[in-house]
């Protein structure tokens, strides 16, 4: 079995070599050797497409857990808070905690360009899984991760020792950092912030790098790597990835009421709302209106203001489409605005914006610091 997992380990890194998201030897090593299986305890959920099903263990046996886990697959391993290990059955919900699929796990590793001696401060321990790569090439000694859920931290540092690992494993609040540990060569998120954290700013060195997606509450995502200067600094640009984390649980969109579409000020759109099914399109419409939710409804496209319950809404009008606008903000005008302003400069994919970080503020901007512009919500 030992010799069994080792080869579908070593095909594998192949797969994820040949994909592009492996090409540094040093990761090669670490997705060679960590044993994936252990930090998937003995259970995980499935989607069948409405709801989270159970896979176990001990029900689908060896062979076929090992084949699972080293599948090039996210396994969700907490919904709603809930333990796949302590799931009744099926669950709907939001999935809160996962093993990232390994690909994406090293492509955040290679993006953040970390090198042999480097001190890391990961944020989302989760299976712990990330967190053994990265001492794998880096030595314990170097790496911090921190962890939100105590149940998750908990089964992480488990999962870590079983495999002979003791990073510094904190149980806590990772946008804020950890300043005991501080400084850092690098801060690598596994999951997704609104805003970069003070924190991450204060405890890396000049030249140092946060890597990270930004996302917002409506899930659009960009992957980033920021190095902050010696002024204080962070600036990057965004690589055009289309992958995404879940939403750090303090950036979590808070609960609102069940949403009724309402009537409002009605208006020809100008925009295509199909443009939210474009990846920088969707970006940029969450750049314009960042504290709005976004949801498809038959054939319209609903945008909902979580602070003020604002609305927009479009329906298909002839050869083009009305927008609904409702409530003290004009959605729809500030997502119009952002989505012609991108189609001014071409379209262009996600990796021609950058963001600019300071102390006061930070904006993603499009082409260069001086270019097309949008504040983030802090
Ligand atoms: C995608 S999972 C991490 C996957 C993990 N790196 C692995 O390889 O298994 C994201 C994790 O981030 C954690 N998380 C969310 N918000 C957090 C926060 N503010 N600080 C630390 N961890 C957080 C979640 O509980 C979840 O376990």
């Amino acid at each position: 079995m030992t010799a069994e997992a080792a080869e579908l380990r070593r095909i594998l890194a192949d797969r994820i070599s040949e994909n592009g998201s492996l090409t540094d030897p040093a990761w090669r090593a670490a997705v060679e050797v960590v044993r994936r299986e252990v930090f998937l305890g003995g259970d995980v959920y499935r989607t069948n497409g409405s709801a989270w099903e159970l896979v176990h263990r001990a029900e689908v046996g060896e062979e076929a857990w090992l084949r699972l886990a080293y599948s090039d697959t996210t396994w969700v391993t907490q919904v709603d808070g809930v333990d796949a290990a302590d799931a009744p059955g099926p669950l709907a919900g939001r999935p809160t905690s996962s093993s990232t699929l390994p690909s994406l796990v090293v492509r955040m590793l290679e993006v953040a360009g970390i090198r042999d001696g480097d001190k890391v401060l990961e944020v989302g321990t989760g299976t712990g899984y990330s967190t053994a790569i990265l001492c794998h090439r880096l030595g314990e000694e170097n790496v911090t991760s921190v962890e939100y859920d105590a149940g998750l931290a908990k089964s992480a540092a488990e999962h870590l020792r079983a495999v002979g690992c003791s990073p510094t494993l904190v149980t806590g609040d990772g946008l804020q950092g950890y300043r005991e540990r501080a400084e850092y060569d690098a801060v690598v998120a596994t999951c997704a912030v609104r805003h970069i954290p003070h924190s991450w700013l204060w405890q890396i060195r000049d030249g140092g790098t946060i890597t990270t997606t930004l996302s917002g509450w409506m899930t659009a995502s960009g992957l980033i790597r920021l190095t902050l200067d010696d002024e204080g600094v962070a600036t990057g640009r965004f690589t055009g990835d289309t992958i995404s984390y879940m939403l750090a649980r303090p950036h979590e969109r808070p609960p609102r009421p069940t949403l009724v579409p309402r009537a409002g000020e009605a208006r020809a759109s100008r925009v295509d709302p199909g443009l939210f099914d474009d990846w920088a399109g969707h970006f940029v419409a969450q750049l314009a209106a960042p504290s709005a939710e976004f949801v498809t409804m038959a054939d319209s496209v609903v945008l909902v203001d979580v602070a003020t319950g604002s609305q927009a809404w479009t329906e298909p009008a002839g050869a083009g489409w009305t927008v609904h606008q409702s409530g003290p903000l004009r959605l729809w005008d500030q997502v119009e605005a952002a989505l012609l302003t991108w189609q001014a400069a071409g379209s262009p994919d996600q990796n021609a914006f950058g963001m600019t970080v300071t102390d006061e503020t930070q904006t993603v901007w499009l082409g260069n610091p001086d270019g097309p512009s949008w504040r983030l919500p802090m």
